[in-house]
């Protein structure tokens, strides 16, 4: 058995290589950018595709809309059995089609299972990780920017979704079931910078800004229909309690990692000299 990585430089992918490698499983890193993983394979360019999946049984995939059908088509050609795809919980959103945030994961996870290779569907929650977006003002001693401090999420751990990946592509089970991933617990904004104040010994302040000076804060790093989707679905989720689910404990025999370990183990990110 010999399984692709794709996306080798994310944060998911480099967990879920460290996996493989260490239960000695035949591994293939594979990243978009030349020379920063074994082989080539933009999943937006189908010709890079057929070296990258020469003799593989698996794949692991990032969600990326315009290349999966070719890519799907690619590694049954290779002799592929099982593709594992690393979708988002957004598409649950009654209104995913309408939304920048899921449009791309639901005509990736679309176009998989019209494939002709079995694809099990990952659908991660909101990732314990984006909070390092708060560490450059944590760094220089100013306040976090929110824009809806109350709103709820289920936080997950990058780690826990590669446990999650490796499960799947090792065992993988019931091909095609999505599998919906949420941290422990439903956290806010407010009690995420709370547990990063705590962890950290620094004080964190926080200013509720509204969504327009939110919106001209992030503009280099979030287009406009992007950072509207965000900021409806957190004003949707003040006050609401994201629901949880164990499908992380249930598929990998351990709990899912709460956003207190996510912290301890970032904290130097959030530190001045870091
Ligand atoms: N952040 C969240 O809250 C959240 C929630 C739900 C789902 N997700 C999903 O998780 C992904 C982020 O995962 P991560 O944290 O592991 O990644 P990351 O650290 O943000 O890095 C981005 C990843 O996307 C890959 N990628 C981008 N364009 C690619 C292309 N054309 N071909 C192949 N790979 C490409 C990159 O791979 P190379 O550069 O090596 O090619 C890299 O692995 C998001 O893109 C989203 O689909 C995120």
């Amino acid at each position: 058995m010999s399984i692709l990585v794709t996306g080798a430089r994310g944060g998911v992918a480099r967990h879920l290589i460290g996996l493989l490698r260490e239960a000695g499983q035949e591994v293939r890193t594979a990243s978009s950018s030349p020379g920063a993983a074994e082989v080539v394979c933009d999943l937006a360019d189908p010709a890079t595709f057929p070296a990258a999946l020469k003799g593989v049984t698996a794949a692991f995939v990032y969600a990326e809309p315009t290349g999966a059908a070719a890519f799907a088509n690619a590694a049954a050609e290779a002799g592929a059995e099982h593709l594992v795809l690393l979708s988002s919980a957004a598409v649950l959103d009654p209104r995913a089609d309408d939304s920048p945030l899921a449009k791309s994961h639901l005509d990736a996870e679309r176009a998989l299972l019209a494939g002709p290779v079995p694809a099990t569907l990952l659908r991660p929650g909101s990732f314990s990780s984006n909070a390092l977006a708060w560490s450059w003002p944590v760094k220089a001693g100013r306040p976090v920017s929110l824009p809806y401090p109350d709103s709820h999420n289920d936080p997950i751990h990058e780690a826990d979704v590669a446990d999650v990946a490796f499960a799947v592509l090792t065992n993988p089970g019931a091909p095609g079931t999505p599998h919906t991933l949420t941290g422990p617990a439903s956290v806010t904004f407010a009690e995420q910078i709370d547990i990063l104040a705590a962890v950290t010994g620094t004080p964190i302040a926080v200013e509720q800004v509204s969504r327009e000076r939110w919106k001209e804060e992030m503009a280099d790093y979030i287009a406009g229909p992007h950072a509207d989707a965000l900021l409806d679905w957190w004003e949707a989720n003040v006050d609401r309690p994201a629901p949880i689910t164990g499908t992380v404990e249930r598929l990998t025999g351990h709990p899912a990692r709460d956003f207190t370990t996510w912290a301890r183990e970032h904290a130097d990110a959030f530190r001045p000299s870091a």
